[in-house]
Formats: structure tokens, C-alpha cells, sequence
């Protein structure tokens, strides 16, 4: 007969720990928030996978596409036997594309989950037989260390996705104050950066048709629910997102469709009747804006691309 066996978890793994502090903290202040990194849970990352593939939410596909058409450039300016850093997962189809372009000495990887690091690396090592491959598990929005062998003499970083936006403009100075310390000069910097534009393009991006985006900022709700003692219930939030002009971003928000209390462990929260909670910004920049704010930490401008619609950008920037 085989034996059941009742597995009792008692403490919370590292990541809920911070799901946790951040959400007793969050709810706690006011207005109320919450960080968006808490968003990728592996339902989150699968619903933003599918996010990028609605047809409002241009950003991935125009990336793409700008990648694609620069690539020759992009390969000229990194030179041979470059080392590619990836800051952030080897999923995406955009990674395949420069390597294939470039033909990078090595490769660098670099996220905060290890069990994604390394699935993706293996799959990178297993398709691009001659690729020196690295892995490196670590959050990169506080100071990096990166292996010197991993780098080589001619190290380029890639953020692309607009991921800077998700940082306000303070944050991103401290990000790239942060890369500029651990990359050696002369070191490339390729950025995906969305550019400000017309109010309706924008916020049909982030309230597509399908309602995925709601999901997504849905399930932060359902993360605390399920992962911490909570009884908040998700049906009684609804998602919001709008351009917020003055600040050059978009906010995501979820409004409480009723007065009501919630319960996170012995902790009690009131959300009033419209209340939100303030779940994400992207920011978006003019390209003249974003170079001034790379300048301030060290980073000159070698070359930009845009789409002819002029909806994203993607930066060649040169640590000095
Ligand atoms: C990951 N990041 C750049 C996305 C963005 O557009 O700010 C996250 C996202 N939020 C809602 N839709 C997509």
C-alpha cells in the first residue's frame, strides 16, 4: 500500500517572507501600494508572457522588431567576442535574435530566480552549442557583482522590455549608478525604453480587450490570499489603469468596489468604497529625456532606433 504522506508547512519561504512585509507595509500606508515586482509569481509570468501577445500592447512586438531591423548595427558597435549580460530572464525571443546577430564569445544571465536562471541557461547552452554559457542568480536592482570571467574584455548589457519603466525616475538613476559601478568602461548598454505618446494608445496597452491586464494586477491579490493568512477577495477589486500626464506614466491600480475590511495574519486594513491600491508605474520618456538621464550616470549615447510609428526606442549607450 503505498503511504500518504501530509506535508505541513509552518513558515513562509523567503519570497513570501517579502510578499508579507510588503504587504503589511503596503496596506498600511497611504495611499496604499504595493511593488510591482511582487506581480511574477509563476501565474503572474505566464499572464504577462500572454499580455505581450495582445494586440494593444505593442511594447514586445515593437522591441522586436526594432531589434531586429538594428541588429547588423548593433553587432558592429558591440565588436567581436563581446560578452552579452542579460539583465533578467533568457526566455525571450529577443535574446535569440542578438545572439544569432552578434555571435557573442559568452554569455551572461542574470535573475533572481534561480529555478528560471537555470532553465533558461540550459536551454541557451543546449541550442547554442558554441556559446560559453553563465548564470547569474541575483536581484539586480541592488549593487551587482559580476564574475570577471563571465564578462571578457568587451561586456554588453541588455535591459530590454522597457523594465526601466517600472522604476521611478529616482530608482532608475540608482539602477544605473549601480550598473555603471559594475561594468568596466567601455562596456556597451543596450535598453528598450518606451516613448511618451498619444494618452489612447497607452492606456488601451494596458487595459487590453481580453482583460488580461486585469488579471495580472488581479493576481497580486490573489498571491496574498493564497500564499499569507488573508481573507481579501479579488472579486471585490477591480483593475484600473491610466496615463498620468504630469508624471509621464502609467499607473495601475486596483479600487475596492465596496467599503470593506481586510485581514492579512492578526492585522486589520480599511479600504473605503473607490479606494485603491496602487499596484505599478511605467514610466514613459522622450528620447532626449532618457539620454539626459543616462548621462547623469555616466552612460553616453551612441545610438538610438525607433519604429517608424514612434511608439519604442532602444538605446546603445556607452559606460564612460
Ligand atoms: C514589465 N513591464 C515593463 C511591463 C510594463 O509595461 O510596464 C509590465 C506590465 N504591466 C502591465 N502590463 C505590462
Amino acid at each position: 500500500m503505498a503511504l500518504a504522506i501530509r506535508t505541513h508547512e509552518q513558515s513562509l519561504s523567503p519570497e513570501q517572507e517579502s510578499l508579507r512585509e510588503e504587504a503589511l507595509r503596503g496596506f498600511a500606508a497611504s495611499p496604499k501600494t504595493m511593488s510591482p515586482k511582487f506581480f511574477y509569481d509563476h501565474r503572474g509570468s505566464q499572464l504577462f508572457e500572454l499580455i505581450c501577445q495582445q494586440p494593444e500592447y505593442y511594447p514586445t512586438r515593437t522591441e522586436e522588431t526594432i531589434l531586429r531591423l538594428a541588429a547588423n548595427d548593433i553587432a558592429e558597435l558591440a565588436g567581436r567576442n563581446a560578452s552579452l549580460v542579460e539583465l533578467g530572464s533568457g526566455a525571450s525571443r529577443k535574446i535569440r535574435l542578438l545572439l544569432e546577430a552578434l555571435r557573442p564569445a559568452r554569455y551572461l544571465g542574470i535573475d533572481i530566480s534561480r529555478e528560471f536562471l537555470q532553465v533558461c541557461t540550459r536551454r541557451l547552452a543546449a541550442d547554442y552549442r558554441w556559446l560559453d554559457v553563465h548564470a547569474l542568480c541575483a536581484d539586480f536592482s541592488q549593487p551587482l557583482k559580476l564574475p570577471a570571467e563571465a564578462l571578457g574584455q568587451r561586456p554588453l548589457a541588455f535591459f530590454p522590455g522597457s523594465s526601466i519603466g517600472n522604476f521611478d525616475p529616482h530608482e532608475a538613476r540608482a539602477f544605473l549608478r549601480n550598473l555603471h559601478r559594475a561594468l568596466p568602461a567601455g562596456s556597451g548598454l543596450l535598453i528598450g525604453v518606451d516613448l511618451v505618446k498619444d494618452r489612447q494608445v497607452l492606456e488601451r496597452a494596458y487595459n487590453d480587450q481580453a482583460g488580461v491586464t486585469a488579471l495580472f494586477n488581479l493576481n497580486l491579490l490573489e498571491r496574498i490570499r493564497n500564499e499569507l493568512h488573508s481573507d481579501i477577495d479579488p472579486r471585490r477589486f477591480q483593475h484600473r489603469a491610466f496615463y498620468n500626464e504630469a508624471e509621464s506614466r502609467i499607473e495601475m491600480h486596483l479600487v475596492s468596489r465596496q467599503a470593506q475590511r481586510v485581514r492579512i495574519e492578526d492585522r486589520v486594513f480599511d479600504f473605503a468604497a473607490g479606494e485603491t491600491l496602487h499596484t505599478e508605474n511605467s514610466y514613459k520618456y522622450t528620447p532626449s529625456g532618457f539620454r539626459e538621464l543616462a548621462g547623469e550616470c555616466g552612460f553616453a549615447s551612441v545610438a538610438m532606433w525607433r519604429d517608424p510609428a514612434q511608439l519604442f526606442s532602444v538605446h546603445f549607450l556607452r559606460r564612460e
